[in-house]
């Protein structure tokens, strides 16, 4: 039996309907990956192979570092420069369990504050990128939480489940280390570098991940015009996605 569409193309129903439905079922049992998908698990698979213990527990959590970026934090938060260290945008925990367990081994009586939403916040594009990646989730808590205990970093990180700009009233500095990777907008990365620069310890760094993706073009407009022009800031490069800056 066949029906005529608005497009006047005659149709199988009941073919087209086994297919959907095999083909949902397929995605529901994993057997199915959108290119999104197998990114992502490519992605979140980087540093598996590591020397380091830390960025290869890093691996087994869903996120987004790129290759070489790893190292880069794990440098940044093992510098000798006293405070906490602070991180907006942790989704899963990915860069945090690097950052936590650079607490852990170089500082242990410091910690990583975690701000993020936790519910899949951002730019529309970022929102609807997270929705294609864990759409079936309420959110990011609690793979969170269940990653920092199953990985030995629960005692270093303080999740902090709040948009940035709300959390940042609380926070107090010296921090060592600022990473934000948020909403990637001109307008919130504004407000976030604005209210975590007087925090940071002189000689501290600041991170930005994704300026150097492509993806972003508000965020490097951003680093380029308000950033590299900072006379408080010195720029010390890039790690793949990643700019980093120094505090005078
Ligand atoms: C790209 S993901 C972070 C990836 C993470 N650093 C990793 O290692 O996988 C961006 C995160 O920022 C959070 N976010 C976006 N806008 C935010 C805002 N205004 N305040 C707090 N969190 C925000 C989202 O909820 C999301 O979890």
């Amino acid at each position: 039996m066949s029906k005529v569409t608005s497009s006047g193309e005659a149709k199988k129903s009941i073919p087209r309907r086994i297919r959907k439905t095999l083909s949902s079922l397929a995605t529901k049992l994993g057997l199915k990956k959108t290119w999104d998908e197998k990114f992502y698990a490519e992605v979140s698979a980087y540093g598996e192979d590591s020397s380091n213990p830390w960025i290869r527990r890093s691996s087994e959590i869903g996120g987004w570092l790129f290759e070489g970026e790893h190292e880069a934090l794990w440098e940044l938060a093992t510098r000798d420069v006293s405070g906490n260290i602070l991180e907006i945008g942790s989704w899963m925990g990915k860069s945090a369990c690097i950052l936590a367990g650079a607490c852990v081994d170089h500082h242990p009586d410091t910690v990583v504050l975690c701000i993020d939403t936790f519910t899949m916040s951002g730019t529309e594009q970022q929102q609807k990128h997270h929705e294609k990646l864990v759409g079936h989730a309420q959110g990011t808590f609690y793979d969170f939480i269940t990653s920092a205990k199953r990985l030995g970093y629960y005692g270093h990180v303080i999740p902090i489940g709040q948009y940035s700009q709300c959390a940042l009233k609380i926070v107090k500095g010296p921090l060592r280390l600022a990473f934000i990777d948020g909403a990637h907008d001109y307008a919130n990365v504004e407000s976030e570098v604005t209210l975590v620069l007087p925090l940071i310890a002189p000689g501290g760094s600041i991170a930005l991940h994704d300026v150097y993706s492509g993806t972003y073009p508000e965020l490097l407009a951003f680093v380029n015009e308000r950033m590299l022009t900072d006379p408080a800031l010195e720029y010390v490069g890039k790690a793949n996605s990643i700019a980093i800056f120094r505090k005078r």
